[in-house]
């Protein structure tokens, strides 16, 4: 029990994650369905925009969302806290936005090295 919840601590201190940005940026734009025996999972692109003018379709943009994920939560490093905000995606929610309406399945559906690649490619949205 203790070395479980160690492994899992190591997880959340914030060590750069192992995931495949390009990976992510194809799951994140829909460009490979995430197939699961539940069906497809809605990609990420049909709600977060992530170009800097800031335009999204419903979602919050995530232009920047790098930097901002690691000052959402106290102690908690962007990696962390990216992951977080997709398999559980009340648990902060982001200013005008109401729960309920990112899709909440991704917890069910996405492998943890699927996740892996969508935190890898979410930590490129840094502001220059
Ligand atoms: C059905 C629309 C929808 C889909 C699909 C969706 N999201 Fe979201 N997402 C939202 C909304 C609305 C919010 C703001 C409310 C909240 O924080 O839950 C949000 C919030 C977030 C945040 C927090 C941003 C911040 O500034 O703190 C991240 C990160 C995020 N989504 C990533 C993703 C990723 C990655 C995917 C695909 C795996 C995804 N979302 C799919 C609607 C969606």
């Amino acid at each position: 029990m203790v070395a479980a919840s160690l492994a899992l601590c190591a997880c959340a201190a914030g060590s750069p994650p192992a995931g495949d940005a390009v990976a992510g940026e194809r799951m994140f734009l829909g460009q490979v369905a995430v197939k699961t025996s539940r069906g497809d999972v809605p990609p990420c692109a049909r709600c977060h925009g992530t170009t800097p003018d800031g335009k999204s379709p419903l979602g919050p943009s995530l232009f920047g969302v790098a930097d901002r994920a690691a000052t959402r939560v106290r102690g908690q490093g962007a990696p962390a806290y990216l992951r977080e905000s997709i398999l559980n995606p009340d648990a902060v929610l982001v200013d005008n936005y109401q729960e309920g309406i990112m899709y909440r399945g991704y917890r069910d559906s996405l492998t943890d090295r699927q996740l892996d690649d969508l935190v890898a490619y979410l930590l490129t949205f840094k502001v220059p």
